[in-house]
């Protein structure tokens, strides 16, 4: 298996909107995330994944670009960019960039052209169809906000595509000048400096030409198959490799929806002829009720299947990415560990541990290192994501389901889970702004803050520390062999890891009760590597306490 920087990595994604605000407009901003980097540096994260900072009009937050090449105005200049960029190299931290190509806004310059006429030079960037008569779009296709994928514009008394908002028209991919100018544009951000793109929902960039009617939608956000991993897919990665990826030392992350083993060794395949690496969903997508918005935990022997499926399958084929949450999930010590006051810390902390002790590329999502939760919702008009409002109107608004029974799940799920703003300390505001934050800040900021935690040897944000600084010490940690263990608990979750000579014995308690477990013979005696509380690990029967955890290596 190659060596490469960026399988050593710890990714730290930034959403920048609710990261840091330095001027009290209570928007989080570039020159915010400047004043921030010395307290990345010194959590030990080498790379930050930005979301989107160019021009946007905010439809979906940014993932809604007017253009390419430009900051948003609310985020601050293209100067402050730079200094941004030279500022996070001069600490020895890399920047990798939100790149959103599946679609662009509808208030894009190639769109307010396309949308003029049928003759336009840039009809052809987007994915323009005749309905099937002057009522029914060309196609059954569901946009993943809810509502038909298809938009009828007057204009030209035609549709165009739109997988997401109406505001997020579809590029056509298929058309060569629009991997022209977006390879250029990439170009252009690499000779700048930058050291990586995450690709959004690249997955999808390719259609099925034909565009048949897909398997009847009913849940909300259900897309069609015809729109995923389509027929040029991976011929246009290999474009995109050949002409920008493959010239520069970058690293690439492709968001891949729908995506499987199989198909994530060809994105993502030690060859490097695409992506370094994906990321799937199967981990995060448990449908129930109501499609995605549901208020279930996962049963521990499912969530272990899928991890433990992708971590065996890819093993010196692809690389994983390793995350729990992203600004798209809900808080991940709320969702796959407990929130509530007496476990918080350390089930915080056992996530980690399980996280950072598989193989692959792990990524903190801000405020995870924190142990930052699920927000309080009270009514729907808390909502700012524009999935969670049209969620709600389709759901509830609708009279389809009783808000008693979709408010658990949607509150649950929501994507603002994780965009309230990053709690800095226990100041007005958990010292996000000087200003009225654009979304709320989760109450529980006077105890839940950055001050607190990095004065604090034993918080949440000292375990991460101490994890990143261990796997810069234990390559094993990044490239020994995974092997599961007990696969038919409800209640462990077990594993090891083997490099050469050494072996390491992952294990970590995912309930509120005590368990038992026997440590197996070969590992008894060996050192504790790291442990999310006191025990003694000497004694080879042992009771786990609520949400323990702890890695022996030998
Ligand atoms: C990706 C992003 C999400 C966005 C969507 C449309 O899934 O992570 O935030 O809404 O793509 O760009
Ligand atoms: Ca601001």
């Amino acid at each position: 298996m190659n060596q490469t920087w960026w399988k050593e990595a710890v990714i730290y994604q930034i959403y920048p909107r609710s990261f840091m605000d330095s001027n009290g407009d209570g928007i989080g901003d570039i020159k915010g995330i400047t004043s921030r980097l010395d307290y990345l540096k010194y959590l030990g994260v080498d790379v930050i994944w930005l979301s989107p900072i160019y021009k946007s009009p905010n439809d979906d937050n940014g993932y809604d670009i007017s253009d390419y090449q430009a900051i948003m105005d609310e985020f601050g200049t293209m100067e402050d960019f730079d200094e941004m960029l030279s500022q996070a190299h001069k600490r020895g931290l890399r920047i990798i960039m939100d790149l959103v190509v599946n679609h662009t806004s509808d208030e894009h310059k190639w769109f307010m052209e396309s949308r003029k006429s049928k003759d336009n030079e840039y009809r052809d960037y987007y994915i323009w169809r005749d309905g099937k008569d002057a009522k029914t779009p060309p196609n059954n296709w569901g946009s993943c906000f809810g509502g038909s994928a298809w938009q009828y514009d007057e204009t030209t008394g035609m549709y165009y595509l739109h997988l997401f908002s109406k505001k997020q028209p579809d590029l056509n991919w298929d058309n060569p000048n629009v991997r022209k100018d977006v390879f250029d544009m990439m170009t252009w951000w690499c000779d700048k400096g930058i050291d990586g793109f995450r690709m959004d929902v690249i997955s999808m960039i390719s259609k099925t030409k034909e565009m048949p009617d897909g398997p009847a939608a009913d849940f909300y956000g259900d897309y069609s198959p015809y729109c995923v991993h389509g027929p040029n897919i991976h011929k246009y990665l290999r474009e995109m490799n050949e002409k920008v990826l493959s010239k520069y030392d970058i690293m690439t992350v492709g968001e891949t929806p729908g995506v499987t083993t199989e198909l994530a060794k060809q994105y993502a395949g030690e060859d490097g002829r695409e992506l370094n690496m994906v990321f799937h969903f199967e981990h995060v997508d448990n449908h129930g009720k109501y499609g995605k918005w549901d208020d279930q935990k996962w049963q521990l022997t499912k969530l272990k299947k899928i991890l433990n499926h992708w971590q065996t399958e890819l093993y010196g084929k692809a690389w994983n990415s390793l995350f729990w949450d992203n600004h798209d999930q809900p808080r991940a010590v709320s969702r796959f560990g407990d929130d509530r006051e007496q476990y918080r810390d350390i089930s915080a902390k056992m996530l980690a541990t399980c996280l950072h002790m598989m193989q692959g590329t792990p990524y903190i999502y801000q405020g995870e290192e924190l142990g930052m939760t699920n927000y309080p919702f009270q009514s729907p008009a808390d909502f700012r994501d524009i999935e969670s409002i049209n969620a709600y109107d389709e759901w509830c608004s609708s009279g389809r389901v009783s808000h008693e029974d979709f408010w658990p799940c949607i509150t649950f799920r929501s994507r603002d889970n994780a965009r309230t703003p990053v709690q800095w300390d226990d100041s007005d505001q958990a010292g996000f702004t000087s200003g009225t934050p654009w979304i709320a800040v989760n109450p529980n900021y006077k105890e839940i803050n950055a001050k607190a935690e990095t004065k604090d040897p034993n918080s949440v944000f000292h375990y991460y520390k101490k994890l990143i600084a261990l796997r810069k010490e234990n390559p094993i940690m990044v490239y020994g062999r995974y092997e599961p263990m007990l696969e038919d608990s409800e209640e462990l979750f077990v594993f090891t890891r083997t490099l050469d000579d050494k072996k390491l014995l992952a294990v970590c308690n995912f309930t509120d009760q005590d368990t038992g477990f026997t440590i197996p013979e070969e590992f008894v005696g060996s050192s504790c590597l790291i442990a999310n509380m006191e025990d003694d690990y000497n004694k080879a029967v042992m009771t786990l306490k609520p949400y323990e955890a702890f890695v022996l290596m030998k």
